[in-house]
């Protein structure tokens, strides 16, 4: 049941508060996290030395920005892999690992199978997944689930920051049961936690108009580029995945340092990039580097939409059209500043008059390998 809303997409974008706020109730208790799953755990995790993320997709990008808070948050190496790149490559896995697979459905064959050869090798594994009793959560030995609720739109939307809070949820348990973590870090990041869904709400209801419209101009590009850094880049990533996979148009997400080593070779004269602009309130290079790439692409004629913070007017001068999200510390941005690129690439779809909720050539489930 779409609920009146045009599209199943349009109906779970909405609910991206809900399912960032759903996956976090119930695990915050007297100010620290609680993950009952995980009860009996802590021998697991004080016996790790590298954690390996495997997932496809939009969860694999999700991912990426899990590596950031289990690295700075829980001390501990992660990679982030491709779940059907981990298993063709005699992968080096042992009891010391965990690895930590993300699945929507928790039926995707590809991280299934990488699940299976990682615990043939010996490592721990760990489901995050939305589907409860799916095949990949009854294959690992410890779960945390996503409360996203039945996303029903090929398309991954509201799963995806459901497992981005999954993932921060269970890096700072990882973290207090290391006795890696400030108890000042813990009680700041919960209280982002719990800030999130009313930030994301905000974009909501303020920026999403604007944003549709934006996409409704945009109708005949053929071809859109997205940059970022930090955790700004995965979201770049899946910015142009859901383009492509929406509205058949070429996207692609670069790192914004990568820029100078050849992307922008490709930078012409009307070229739309989108820009993750981070806060300057987290690093003042960082900030200053991303809003040097936007200068010298738009002395190359390029088209900026900066995603940027409320406030930030370094990057006024030079962007054509500035999206605006609420502030947040760091490592809680991209789960902000996804949601614009969520509401264009729909909007973009939608204005070529394609079906959102079922795009061509896919499906909601990747059972096969
Ligand atoms: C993109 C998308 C896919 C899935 C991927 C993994 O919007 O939906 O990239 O994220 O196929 O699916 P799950 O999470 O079910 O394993």
């Amino acid at each position: 049941d779409k609920g009146g809303w045009p599209s199943f997409m349009a109906k779970e974008v909405s609910e991206e508060p809900e399912a960032v706020a759903k996956t976090v109730l119930g695990r915050v208790k007297d100010g620290g996290i609680v993950i009952p799953e995980l009860d009996g755990l802590d021998e697991l995790f004080q016996g790790i030395d590298r954690v390996i993320v495997l997932a496809c997709g939009t969860a694999y990008y999700a991912g990426l920005v899990g590596k950031y808070a289990i690295e700075q948050w829980a001390r501990i190496p992660v990679d982030v892999e491709l779940a059907h790149e981990f298993r063709y490559r005699d992968p080096i896995v042992g009891s010391t690992t965990l690895v930590v697979s993300i699945s929507q459905s928790g039926e995707t064959m590809d991280t299934l199978m990488a699940v299976k050869e990682a615990a043939r090798l010996g490592a721990k594994t760990l489901s995050i997944c939305n589907t409860q009793g799916a095949t990949i959560p009854r294959e690992s030995d410890a779960i945390v689930y996503t409360h996203a609720g039945p996303e029903v739109a090929v398309a991954s939307t509201k799963a995806f920051v459901a497992q981005i809070t999954a993932l921060y949820l269970l890096a700072l348990h990882v973290g207090r049961v290391r006795g890696a973590l400030a108890p000042s870090v813990a009680e700041e990041s919960i209280d982002e936690l719990e800030a999130l869904p009313a930030k994301i709400q905000w974009v909501l209801d303020n920026e999403q108009e604007r944003i549709e419209q934006l996409s409704h101009w945009m109708g005949d590009t053929r071809s859109v580029l997205f940059l970022g850094r930090h955790v700004g880049y995965p979201i770049a990533l899946e910015g142009a995945l859901k383009l492509k996979e929406l509205s058949y148009i070429h996207a692609e997400g670069f790192a914004a340092g990568e820029l100078k080593h050849g992307p922008i070779a490709l930078i012409e004269p009307g070229q739309p990039v989108f820009v993750m602009v981070p806060s300057p309130r987290g690093s003042a290079t960082l900030h200053a580097k991303v809003v040097s790439n936007i200068e010298e692409i738009r002395a190359r004629g390029a088209r900026v939409i900066a995603v940027a913070e409320e406030g930030d007017a370094a990057v006024l001068p030079f962007a054509d059209e500035v999206l605006r999200v609420p502030l947040a510390s760091p490592l809680f941005e991209p789960l902000i500043a996804v949601v614009p690129l969520h509401i264009f690439a729909m909007g973009l779809a939608t204005a070529k008059g394609l079906d959102v909720d079922q795009p061509r050539n896919l499906a909601k489930s990747v059972t096969v390998e």
